[in-house]
């Protein structure tokens, strides 16, 4: 065999690989030789690394005191009726109905200038979609009646669920009863904190998914026929103590 010069050049060639690899004998447990490193490595301090510029020596700080996380506004209510009245003066139901549009537009419809065009038409433009939105809670509020309220309240309000027709004291209609004039920040408290056999829904529902039941409720009561042929609902104190007065029927 004929060994030509480019053999030789080549065979040369892998000798100095073999030996310079052995020789440098790279740990590959280690990084590798870093070429432009801030690419890889960040200014901004990792969440959980070390930090000497704080004296808790972390990155990663606790909110400051009182902080409220948005949409998490706390209630200052305790669970009482006069709590629950006042929480129907002072709380707004988010996705309520606005009305305020309408006046507006009603004063604005005396003046036929260009600009109060324009701003009957902005108006009417923004009680569409504040409509559309109200429409699309009622209908979230609904999924959720059927899931949480159902069961008690029945599918119209009446109070003629399943679990009333088992011997817990059933419920006051909802088309009929007190709740008909309660304003929506007194029926979000009940659904906060629960009145007299109800319990608390606030574990079961968010914050914006009681008032997407109270729209719902409110619908329930506008579709009601005005003179409903419910038996009254039964007064509170009978209520609290006879728990089991439907328990014994057989009918
Ligand atoms: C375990 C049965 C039960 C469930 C579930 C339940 N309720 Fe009630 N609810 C009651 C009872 C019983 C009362 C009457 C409480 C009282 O005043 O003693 C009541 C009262 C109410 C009232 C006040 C009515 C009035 O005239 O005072 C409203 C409003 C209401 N519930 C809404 C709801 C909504 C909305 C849900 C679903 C998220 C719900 N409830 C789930 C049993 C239930």
């Amino acid at each position: 065999m004929k060994l030509s010069l480019i053999n030789i050049i080549l065979s040369g060639l892998l000798a100095i690989v073999v030996i310079s690899s052995w020789m440098l004998r790279v740990d590959y447990t280690q990084p590798n030789f870093e070429i432009l490193p801030d690419m890889k490595y960040s200014t901004a301090w990792n969440a959980y690394a070390p930090n000497p510029h704080f004296p808790n020596g972390r990155t990663l700080q606790s909110p400051v005191f009182g902080t409220i996380a948005r949409g998490e506004l706390p209630l200052h209510y305790e669970a009482t009726k006069e709590d629950a009245i006042r929480a129907g003066e002072e709380l707004i139901n988010p996705h309520g109905q606005i009305t305020t549009a309408e006046k507006i537009e009603s004063t604005a419809s005396e003046d036929d200038s260009e600009q109060a065009v324009s701003l009957q038409e902005k108006l009417k433009a923004d009680r569409e979609e504040s409509s559309k939105q109200y429409q699309a809670s009622v209908t979230r509020g609904g999924e959720l009646y059927r899931v949480f309220c159902n069961c008690c309240h029945g599918a119209t309000g009446k109070g003629d669920g399943m679990v009333p027709q088992r011997g817990f004291p059933p419920p006051p209609s909802m088309l009929t009863g007190k709740s008909v004039q309660m304003k929506d920040g007194q029926l979000f408290h009940i659904l906060t904190y629960g009145q007299g056999s109800m319990s608390e829904m606030a574990t079961q529902v968010s914050p914006d998914e009681r008032w997407d039941l109270i729209n719902y409720v409110r619908s329930l009561q506008a579709k009601a026929p005005p003179i409903e042929n419910t038996p009254d609902p039964k007064p509170e104190a009978e209520l609290e103590s006879k728990p089991e007065q439907d328990g014994g029927k057989t009918e």
